[in-house]
Order: structure tokens, then C-alpha cells, then sequence
């Protein structure tokens, strides 16, 4: 290992982390950088414990890469959150992160772990006992050897575990560039825990709250989930859009059940979900009752946020409030937040889900090492090709293609002619939203089109699709916290447009909109200043490009192939385009035989 002239011993994997009894008790999460300037370091961040396994690398405190495990395996979620799945590591994300930077393994200063075996329940004498969680640990523990066994090279002394809930703090205050701020993680668990909060001064956490397990806002929302049919860590947003069809009219109960301390943290009670409505089996129709107890238990999150956020405020009196962890994806609930809450400004990770600590992690041991963290300025960290090598694939493919002067333009006049258009440009997105990168796009002055969109998706048609829409004209359209250019709010649409977008407005009279911002999204810009030109709105629909329980695309295979497999109009791939009729060419000349 190079001299980097550090002042404390690295030795230990968790040296660079004391824990400060907190307000809450000793949480266990106090971090300090107790270091002084030096080099800048090459750190890789790994997320592997529970789901959303994914890589990120850092170099000199700028995140040059970052991405999903299931973009590359094309298995959702990248696995199945149970205990024996801890060992599995995110390897072709690793290999691809490392390949971005032009890094080997032997570059690494750092690897940083999302997750700290030490916070974790110990293994007993019965590995069995509550359901395997000491598995979980012993794996967690034994990562660095797994790592060695896919990425030899990396010496054990640069591996460190970083608590889980630091890493998502990382991955929003870092991200966030605003210091001072106020930060609130909620997530289903941690090691011990469910929540942080704290305050970001310097780059250093202060951790004031942290809910210790079983009370958990994610655990409540996946039971739901499950509850309602749907596959927990994974559909909780069809739970959010299906709120939207109810009333919380079993809000008073819930709120028995479901309740703030004086100290920052929570409890969840218990809960019989089947004393409100009946668990539904997969893919049933829902009846009100169930309707209403999403409603109820939407309702009450939102609530629980707001009072979380309010004792934060009161300890910090800060301005700007960060979020993450998966609860954080529930744009309803951040709404909510931004209009009654106490802060003036909220921002939200996009990959606020379990994958942003792989960036989170990398982030915060960026930092404790020295380097100054630049913020995060774009969610596209992912794969990119250029066009020679798009076009390359398109030859493979032996399909028509076009190269039209401008692209922009030539889907703007697609999307005017109603079609629906496969957008797939630059670097794909990290985190679960499309953001213009990876995206389905269509007119939303067509009603037609959200039942549409849903068919090509495999979606339930009760779920909404998003707007994006030009920054500049988005306050003309939309309510609330603008920009949003992370889609991570829900936005009142403005009286007299309702009508003129009707795809994109949800039953209650909102959307989820992404403000287009020109400097950062050019092309994305110059469609929609295109498609205003002919049609009068600055507003196209935008989905994720992907097909039922299929992740998102992220290569020009992946493109094809949903191109291929789904009604879709047109597919704009960089500067190229394919139309539907290019895929039923017969190829020119059958591939050669092998000799005998
Ligand atoms: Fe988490």
C-alpha cells in the first residue's frame, strides 16, 4: 500500500468509526473522520446483504461509476433478501465499475461494505435461530474472503464495514452537497435498526435517533405488500398507487398501532392486516377494503414521516433536510413532507433503496480517508456506449436502421404521430427510476396511452405512468418541489391541464414528475422543446424501458431485445433509430456454415 501519510492505524476494518452514546440510545452509528487530509484513494462500494446487491467506484471523491447487479445478471432485485443469499456479491457490477474507472484490484485503496457485522446480531450455538439471522452475520463477517475469491488482489486490511444506515446517510448528504443538514434514513432494517436521524456538518454524521428493530416503517409497508398481493421488498410502489383508490378509513386504529416516542424513534405494534381487509392472492382484483387499508396505512407513514422530520427539526433547526433508504422512494409520503413538514427544502436520493449504500459506503470511506466528496450531479453512473459501438450491435442484429439528422426531432414527429418510442441513450440511470436514459416514451394527450404503456409493461392498470417535462415550464403545469429532476415527489397538476395530459394524471389528480434540466439533459431538452413545438405541450410520458418482471434495460441487447418483444413503435437507440418494420427484414445472407 502506497504512503498516504495516515495518522491513524487502518488496521482494523472499523477503526475509522467510533460510536458516541447517541440520544437514543448507543446506537452504534456515531461517525467521525478522525483523519487529516491526504491523497486521493480509489474505493469500490459494495451493497450485498439484503437486496438491490450493486458496486460503486470513487476516485478522488468523484463517483466515476455505479450500478445494479440485476442490470447485468437481468435477475430483478439482483436476489432474494433471505440470509443464505448474504455470501453472493455483486460481481459483474464489480467487474463492470472497475472496468469504467480503469482500475484493477490491485489499484483499491479501499473496499467499503454496506453493512457492519459488528452492529449485527451475534451467531449462537443454533445457526438456525432466529430464522438464520446469525447466517446473515457470519456471511457479512466473511465477505472479504468471498470478495478475494472473485477479486483477487485486494489486500483484507483494505476491506471496511460500514453500518448500514451510515451508508444510506452517506449516499444523501454527500450526494446533497448542502452542509449543514438535517438527515432521515428509513429503510425495512439495518443491522440492528430501521431508521437514522441525525445532522451532516462537515462531512461528519452526527447520529441523534436511531429505532432498533422489530419497529419498522419498510417492515410495515412489505407486509402490506405482501399482504396485498404483491411481492414485498420489490412491488411497494403498486401499494402507494393503489392508496390512491381509498380512504384511510382505518386510520384511527392505525395510529393506535403505529406511533412516534418523544426521542425521534417509533413503534410499530403487531399488525392483522386481515382484520381490515382479506389477504389478496396474487394478481386478484382488489375490492375498497383493500383500497382503504392501503390508503389508511399510506396515510400513516406519511404522518409518522412528518412527526420523525418534526423531532429532527426541533434538535437541528436546520434548513435543508437529505433522505434515503427505501421508504424514502415513496414520493406520496415526501410530498407530503414538503408541504407540511418543517423543513424548506428536501432532497432525496434517487437510488434511496438498498443499492444506493454500495455508492453511500464507497462515499463515506472516501471521505474518512481524505478525499473531499464531490456531490452527486447526475444519476446516470451506469454503462454507456458510444456510437460506433451502437451501431456495431445494430449489424449484429441485421436489422434496418436509420441515422436522421437529429434524433430529438425525429422522435418528437414520432411521439406527435402517437407512437411509442423505446428511448435508450447515454449512460443508464442507478437507482429504480428512468430518468431519459432508459425510458418509454409516448404522448400523454392520449388517455389510450397509459393503458397501453401498462400492456407493453405487464403492469396492473390501476398503476400511473410519469410526466417528464421541460424544468423551465414545469411550474406553468405542476405543483410542489420543483425541479425534481429524480422523480422522486408527486406534484398537483395545475387546473386547465389535467385535460390536455390526461395519461399522466393519476386518479388523485397528480403526478410524478422529472423536471428536464437543458444543461444536464441536452438531447432529453431538445426533444421536448421539439414536441412542444408541434403539439403545444412540453410534457411526454416517461416509463421505465423494460418489460414485465424484467429489470430494466441497460444494453443495446437489452434494447433490442424489448424492442423486439414488446409494441413498440420506434426504437432510438443514440442517434440511430429502428422502426418496427426494420425488424421483419429477412437477413441478407444466412450465417456460414462450419466445414464438416
Ligand atoms: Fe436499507
Amino acid at each position: 500500500m502506497r504512503d498516504r501519510g495516515l495518522r491513524y492505524d487502518l488496521s482494523h476494518p472499523t477503526a475509522w468509526r467510533r460510536f458516541p452514546a447517541s440520544s437514543h440510545g448507543d446506537s452504534g452509528l456515531n461517525v467521525e473522520n478522525r483523519f487529516l487530509p491526504r491523497c486521493p484513494v480509489n474505493v469500490l462500494g459494495i451493497n450485498a446483504v439484503f437486496h438491490d446487491p450493486a458496486a460503486a467506484v470513487v476516485v478522488d471523491g468523484i463517483t466515476v461509476a455505479a450500478a445494479e447487479e440485476e442490470r447485468f445478471s437481468r435477475r430483478k432485485h439482483g436476489k432474494t433478501p433471505v440470509p443464505f443469499s448474504t455470501w453472493e456479491l455483486p460481481e459483474r457490477a464489480i467487474a463492470w465499475c472497475l472496468r469504467e474507472a480503469g482500475l484493477q484490484a490491485s489499484d483499491l485503496d479501499a473496499v467499503a461494505y454496506s453493512y457492519d457485522p459488528d452492529l449485527a446480531p451475534e451467531p449462537g450455538p443454533d445457526i438456525a435461530a432466529g430464522e438464520w439471522e446469525g447466517l446473515r452475520t457470519l456471511y457479512a463477517r466473511r465477505a472479504p474472503l468471498f470478495l478475494s475469491s472473485i477479486l483477487p488482489g485486494v489486500a483484507p486490511d483494505k476491506f471496511h464495514w460500514v453500518a448500514h444506515h451510515v451508508a444510506h446517510a452517506a449516499s444523501a448528504h454527500f450526494a446533497a452537497g448542502l452542509d449543514p443538514c438535517s438527515v432521515l434514513v428509513l429503510d425495512g432494517r439495518g443491522e440492528r435498526a430501521s431508521h437514522l436521524a441525525g445532522r451532516a456538518v462537515g462531512g461528519s454524521l452526527e447520529v441523534l435517533a436511531a429505532q432498533e428493530l422489530p419497529h419498522s416503517l419498510g417492515l410495515l409497508y412489505e407486509e402490506l405488500t405482501a399482504h396485498l398481493g404483491f411481492r414485498r421488498s420489490s412491488d411497494e410502489y403498486k401499494v402507494m398507487a393503489m392508496a390512491s383508490y381509498g380512504r384511510p378509513a382505518y386510520l384511527e386504529a392505525l395510529r393506535k398501532l403505529v406511533r412516534t416516542d418523544a426521542r425521534g424513534g417509533f413503534v410499530v405494534e403487531p399488525l392483522d392486516f386481515g382484520a381490515f381487509a382479506p389477504p389478496l392472492a396474487a394478481g386478484a382484483e382488489f375490492t375498497p377494503a383493500h383500497a382503504d387499508l392501503a390508503s389508511s396505512v399510506q396515510c400513516r407513514v406519511e404522518e409518522i414521516v412528518i412527526e420523525l422530520a418534526t423531532w429532527l427539526h426541533e434538535q437541528t433547526g436546520d434548513r435543508d433536510l437529505v433522505m434515503a433508504g427505501g421508504v424514502a422512494l415513496n414520493c406520496v409520503a415526501n410530498s407530503r413532507l414538503w408541504r407540511e413538514g418543517p423543513f424548506d427544502n428536501i432532497w432525496v436520493q434517487p437510488a434511496a433503496g438498498d443499492a444506493g449504500t454500495a455508492y453511500g459506503a464507497a462515499l463515506h470511506v472516501a471521505h474518512a480517508l481524505g478525499d473531499s466528496v464531490e456531490p452527486m450531479r447526475t444519476a446516470a453512473l451506469g454503462p454507456g456506449w458510444d456510437d460506433d459501438e451502437l451501431e456495431r450491435w445494430l449489424r449484429v442484429a441485421q436489422i434496418d436502421f436509420e441515422r436522421p439528422d437529429d434524433v430529438a426531432e425525429e422522435v418528437a414527429r414520432a411521439l406527435a404521430d402517437n407512437c411509442v418510442v423505446a428511448w435508450f441513450q447515454g449512460r443508464s440511470e442507478f437507482g429504480p427510476r428512468a430518468l431519459g436514459h432508459r425510458s418509454l416514451i409516448a404522448d400523454p394527450r392520449d388517455p389510450e396511452n397509459l393503458e397501453k404503456l401498462n400492456d407493453i409493461k405487464g403492469r396492473e392498470q390501476f398503476r400511473p405512468v410519469a410526466p417528464m417535462v421541460l424544468a423551465e415550464r414545469a411550474a406553468d403545469i405542476f405543483e410542489g418541489p420543483l425541479p425534481s429532476p429524480y422523480m422522486l415527489f408527486t406534484h398537483r397538476v395545475r387546473d386547465g391541464w389535467a385535460e390536455r395530459i390526461p395519461t399522466v394524471v393519476h386518479v388523485d389528480g397528480t403526478a410524478r414528475v422529472q423536471t428536464v434540466d437543458r444543461a444536464t439533459e441536452p438531447l432529453v431538452a431538445r426533444m421536448l422543446e421539439r414536441f412542444e413545438a408541434l403539439t403545444g405541450v412540453p410534457v411526454v410520458v416517461n416509463t421505465s424501458l423494460n418489460t414485465a418482471g424484467r429489470p430494466m434495460v441497460d444494453d443495446p441487447r437489452d434494447a433490442l431485445e424489448c424492442f423486439g418483444s414488446a409494441p413498440v413503435d420506434l426504437l432510438a437507440i443514440g442517434p440511430f433509430v429502428v422502426r418496427r418494420a426494420g425488424l421483419t427484414r429477412v437477413p441478407a445472407a444466412a450465417p456460414a456454415r462450419m466445414a464438416a
